[in-house]
């Protein structure tokens, strides 16, 4: 029998630092923590460890430091059955760090980035994969112009295949520059709350109706907007929308929209429509707000 095909989720890998504190702090004052984790985080391979938590055979491909601090990462992806055995490594450099403060009495998280120069991944690295291990191929918005010249090539391979890659990008953050170029570019579009208000749209469903023009056809165009729960528009242009499921109590958003995300690829990939998908997603992302961290958000899905 074939082996599965793999999902291959594109992107950054980090160090998250995360202190659950009890309040916001304010600055120059020195406060106690409740906790302190160390946890391997960044949007590609949080997708990628909850995908593979739901049961789907899934690969990070980014660049890692080779760095003492880097084994919180390998480790993690290990425990979670994540392959990355495509992944470039660099000598002599940190691996990217955040600092976090997540707000344990409304699960807020503040995110204090630095890339640490890290270099990105490159198109030669990218080359070298065997992209008939895939039936999806899932791009983070950051890497611009090496993304845009990844995705030509899946397109060259789809050309030349009739089994076709499904390629999604994300477009979360607006600062990122040309991240705009990924829109045309997925079978399925995530676009972020945050990089639609930047755009002057204040709800869900006007941004779909606003942006599917900038689509490739046949696209589908997924927006999530925390509480109010999630809208896609289908290939037809039907618009579909799933709640949000909420929680007990909100512990920790960090990394829910990355939850939502492998949702939603997961669903999709296993063939399941559109709706389903949304629903899935929001699902995950929920019961993701009710826990600390990314493991063991299987159950019951
Ligand atoms: C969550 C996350 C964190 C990481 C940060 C990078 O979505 O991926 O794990 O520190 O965003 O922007």
């Amino acid at each position: 029998m074939a082996a599965e095909k793999r999902m291959l989720f594109v992107g950054l890998s980090c160090l998250d630092i995360i202190n659950v504190h009890d309040h916001y702090p304010e600055e120059d004052t020195d406060s106690r923590s409740t906790e302190q984790f160390f946890n391997r985080g960044g949007n590609a391979s949080n997708t990628a460890v909850v995908a593979s938590q739901l049961g789907g055979c899934a690969e990070y491909i980014g660049t890692i430091a080779s760095h003492i601090l880097s084994e919180i990462i390998k480790e993690d992806l290990n425990k979670h059955q994540v392959k990355f055995e495509n992944c470039s490594f660099h000598d002599d450099y940190r691996p990217p760090t955040s600092c976090v403060i997540l707000n344990s009495t409304n699960g807020l998280r503040t995110i204090l980035h630095a890339n640490n120069s890290l270099p990105e991944l490159s198109v030669a690295d990218f080359s070298k994969i065997n992209l008939a291990q895939y039936s999806w191929i899932h791009f983070e918005g950051r890497n611009i112009p090496n993304v845009l010249k990844m995705i030509e090539l899946v397109e060259n391979y789809n050309s030349m295949n009739d089994d076709d890659i499904k390629v999604s990008v994300e477009l979360e953050k607006s600062k990122t520059s040309d991240i705009e170029k990924l829109l045309s570019l997925g079978h399925v579009v995530f676009v972020s709350k945050e990089y639609v208000m930047n755009r002057g749209y204040t709800t869900s469903e006007s941004a779909l109706h606003g942006l599917h023009d900038g689509l490739r056809k046949g696209a589908v165009l997924i927006c999530a907007w925390g509480s109010s729960g999630a809208w896609g528009r289908g290939v037809d242009g039907t618009i579909y929308h799933a709640p949000a499921y909420k929680p007990e109590k909100v512990v920790d958003t960090l990394g829910a929209g990355d939850t939502f995300n492998a949702g939603v690829i997961w669903a999709l990939n296993r063939g399941r429509v559109l709706s389903d998908a949304l629903n899935v997603g929001c699902k995950i992302a929920g019961r993701k707000c009710g826990m600390y961290g990314l493991s063991g958000i299987e159950e019951n899905e």
